[in-house]
């Protein structure tokens, strides 16, 4: 059977106190409307439509890689009216569409299919995903005969003092029969405390009919809401604990899971160990067997198998096997540095390759240039690629030798195998195997301060 999903975000979002859209909000990196769409696909739907209105060109434009279906809903009368929004792609549909909300980021996609399952098997017109909590402040009651069957969802807006005090809530997540819930959604009343069409009321709607409708709870770690900045960083360290137990059982060691940031898509290989304040964000791609020292934030980078990294930066870059950057580095995007080559302390790096076996050690920079295989930077270099106007590129061969304090003067060519002298500020092409020199030669005047000293003191006298 053909499964669809609705995801609900088209809210404002007002207690975020924010001018991004709420489900634009990101949690360990990812917004929370992408989390869910990419956490329906992992389960198998495929067919995915997005209720989107405030903010919509924004939301659209985060979530078009994904290639899901848009409505728009112009008023936010209500999650009943936002799904009344979305009849043009559930018409003439038949079977179960899943609903989400864009503001419950951390359903699992094992809870997804579970409940795909119970409720196709268990033959009901809707089902409700549901938690029981300690405090179920804010979220939806829900109802039951003594029997024990759910009997209809009251808004916590709506509740009863005995009603207030049920601890069974509403996830805002359900499974129904495309059919009943398009006929239902037709009997809803914005009779309510928030005059809004709420898509709860399909529930009672349904069990007056006598039509099956069922709730299955999972545990509320996977059911939150974020309705606040507060609400964001639980969710945040909910996910984060979740991501960092996921790399453990991978075989990554993490000195101290609770101060390591790890974004949600980012891979790690075995053997690596990551000590505190590491912050790995994006689609980064860590190999196996590195070692993190403390303090590193690297970015949507690719950082290949044995290599240390240490109190650095990395930005879009990838980094070569058993290279060592840091401490205090700064790769930014676009550098692609090899293997077994040395980025030290003091270093920036940017939109540069670097040869295998290279070793820029310390106090150094590189921009727009092409270093071959095992060069040796001296401290000090600097490529000098911008003109106050332009920027040109540098090229320097393999085994080539940088003495310290160099000024590499783009656009030059330093060709192989070539020794620039320390001090030397190179302006024109090197050829290979040679030697430069560009500095003034050294001048000696002997005795020069010991007649100046004394003409000074014959003056003091
Ligand atoms: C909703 C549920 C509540 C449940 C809770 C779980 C209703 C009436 N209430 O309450 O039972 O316990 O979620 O988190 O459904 N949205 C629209 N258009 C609208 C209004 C909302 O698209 O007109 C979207 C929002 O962007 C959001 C989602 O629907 O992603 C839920 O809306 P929100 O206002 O946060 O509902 P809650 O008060 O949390
Ligand atoms: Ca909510």
């Amino acid at each position: 059977m053909l499964n669809y999903a609705l995801i609900l975000a088209a809210g404002e979002g007002k207690r975020m106190k924010s001018e991004t859209p709420k489900v634009l909000h990101k949690v360990c990196g990812k917004e929370m409307v992408n989390q869910v769409i990419d956490t329906i696909r992992k389960s198998g739907i495929m067919d995915i439509n997005v209720v989107i209105g405030r903010g919509a060109e924004k939301v659209k434009k985060a979530t078009e890689s994904r290639g899901v279906h848009y409505s728009f809903q112009d008023k936010q009368l209500g999650t009943g009216h936002a799904v009344m929004c979305s009849s043009e792609f559930l018409e003439g549909k038949k079977g179960t569409v899943a609903v989400f909300t864009g503001d419950a980021p951390l359903i699992s996609q094992e809870s997804i299919s579970k409940l795909i399952e119970f409720h196709n098997e268990g033959g009901c017109k809707a089902t409700i995903l549901t938690s029981v909590v300690d405090c179920a402040d804010g979220y939806g009651r829900i109802i039951r005969k003594e029997s024990g069957e759910v009997c209809r969802i009251v808004e916590h807006k709506d509740c009863s003092g005995s009603e207030l005090l049920v601890r069974e809530i509403n996830s805002g997540m359900y499974c129904f029969d495309i059919e009943n819930l398009l006929e239902s959604l037709g009997k809803l009343s914005n009779d309510n405390s928030q005059g809004e069409y709420y898509l709860t009321d399909v529930i009672g709607i349904l069990v007056e009919e006598g039509k099956k409708v069922g709730a299955m709870p999972i545990p509320f770690e996977e059911t939150m809401g974020v309705n606040s900045r507060l609400q964001l960083s639980q969710a945040e360290k909910v996910l984060r604990k979740r991501i960092n137990e996921k790399h453990m059982v991978n075989g990554v060691t993490l000195i101290d899971p609770e101060s390591t940031y790890i974004d949600v898509d980012v891979e790690i290989g075995s053997d690596t160990i990551i000590y505190p304040g590491n912050i790995i964000e994006g689609n980064t791609v860590i190999g196996g067997k590195c070692m993190l020292y403390p303090g590193s934030r690297i970015s949507s980078s690719v950082i290949e198998s044995e290599v240390t990294i240490q109190n650095s930066v990395i930005l879009s870059s990838r980094i070569g096997e058993k290279t060592t950057v840091g401490p205090y580095a700064y790769v930014r995007p676009d550098s692609v540095i090899g293997k077994s080559a040395r980025i030290g302390d003091f270093v920036e790096i940017k939109k540069s390759v670097i040869g295998d076996g290279t070793k820029v050690s310390h106090l150094t920079y590189i921009g727009d240039a092409e270093i071959g295989k095992n060069c040796n930077f001296g401290c000090g270099t600097v490529v000098v690629n911008y003109d106050g106007t332009n920027k040109t590129k540098t090229i320097v061969g393999d085994n080539s030798f940088i003495g310290c304090n160099t000024n590499l003067i783009s656009p030059v060519k330093v060709n192989e195998d070539t020794y620039i002298a320390a001090g030397s500020t190179i302006t024109e092409d090197v050829p290979a195997g040679s030697l430069a020199i560009a500095r003034a030669r050294q001048v000696i005047k002997e005795g020069w301060v010991y007649r100046k000293n004394s003409k000074k003191i014959n003056k003091e006298d």
